[in-house]
């Protein structure tokens, strides 16, 4: 695992970016993992100036998100499919048909993650799978007591998400936020050949520590990641607050 513990979220955001750039132009046929949030926001701003910039082309890019609101269609303003396409994907010049969401309007919802699990073994596999952490130690929607061996499946969010979740910066109301929702499992993530993870802000700290310095428990769904081949965190100095020595040098 590389810690690279940066100022603030405007350099983590920068970093991220030129971690997925590089990888890219190494590979114009990534296979890329995609979150959403309020985290990686930064990060897909930046992907736009660069591309703008002509720094980056994702002609050739697939992209896989993690997870959609059951219920919820590709237009509605909250749902995960709307927020990827209003922050990055009408920025770039990626093929929409390249771009994959769960689909929350499904008919058969189980056989919809069974089918996102079979689109990305068709696409080769994900190289580079993009992260954020909950605050309670989540991935995508593992929550705590998600199995490291679990695939794309629907779930019951759990309270504290719902709460994170309509703080205002998504939903404004608690009762707004839908209950279910489609997401990659632990194992689908840890498939990725390649993890970057973000976390920016204090509210992230205790997770953040459970996450590295923990024992890997599904307490902490995050911390299954651990043994990861290619595992990258970059956060900011708020985030890396209650970190030990050992993760602050790297480990
Ligand atoms: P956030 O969410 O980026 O909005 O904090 C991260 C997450 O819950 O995975």
């Amino acid at each position: 695992m590389r810690i690279q513990i940066l100022k603030n979220a405007g350099e983590v955001s920068r970093a991220a970016a030129c971690f997925i750039v590089n990888r890219i132009s190494k590979n114009p046929r990534l296979v890329l993992g995609l979150a959403t949030g309020s985290t990686p926001q930064g990060t897909y701003a930046e992907l736009v100036r660069m591309h703008r910039q002509g720094d980056v082309s994702f002609a050739d890019v697939v992209t896989f998100n993690l997870d959609e609101y059951l219920g919820l269609s590709g237009d509605h303003p909250q749902s995960y499919r709307h927020f990827m396409n209003g922050t990055l994907f009408s920025g770039i010049d990626i093929k929409p048909a390249n771009t994959h969401v769960p689909n929350g309007t499904a008919r058969d919802p189980n056989a919809e993650c069974e089918a996102y699990e079979q689109r990305i073994i068709a696409a080769g596999g994900v190289d580079l799978w993009l992260l954020g952490i909950g605050q309670n130690g989540h991935v995508a929607f593992n929550e705590p007591g998600s199995a490291a061996g679990s695939r794309t499946r629907v779930v019951d969010l759990s309270e504290s998400t719902i709460a994170a979740n309509s703080d205002g910066r998504f939903f404004s109301r608690p009762e707004d936020v839908p209950r279910r929702a489609l997401t990659a499992g632990m194992g689908t993530v840890a498939d990725a050949r390649a993890l970057l993870m973000l976390a920016t802000g204090e509210k992230k700290a205790e997770a953040l520590r459970r996450a590295i310095d923990g024992t890997p428990s599904p307490d902490c769904p995050a911390s299954l990641l651990q043994g990861h081949r290619d595992f990258t965190v970059i956060c900011d100095e708020l985030a890396a607050s209650l970190l030990g020595d050992a993760a602050r040098g790297g480990k």
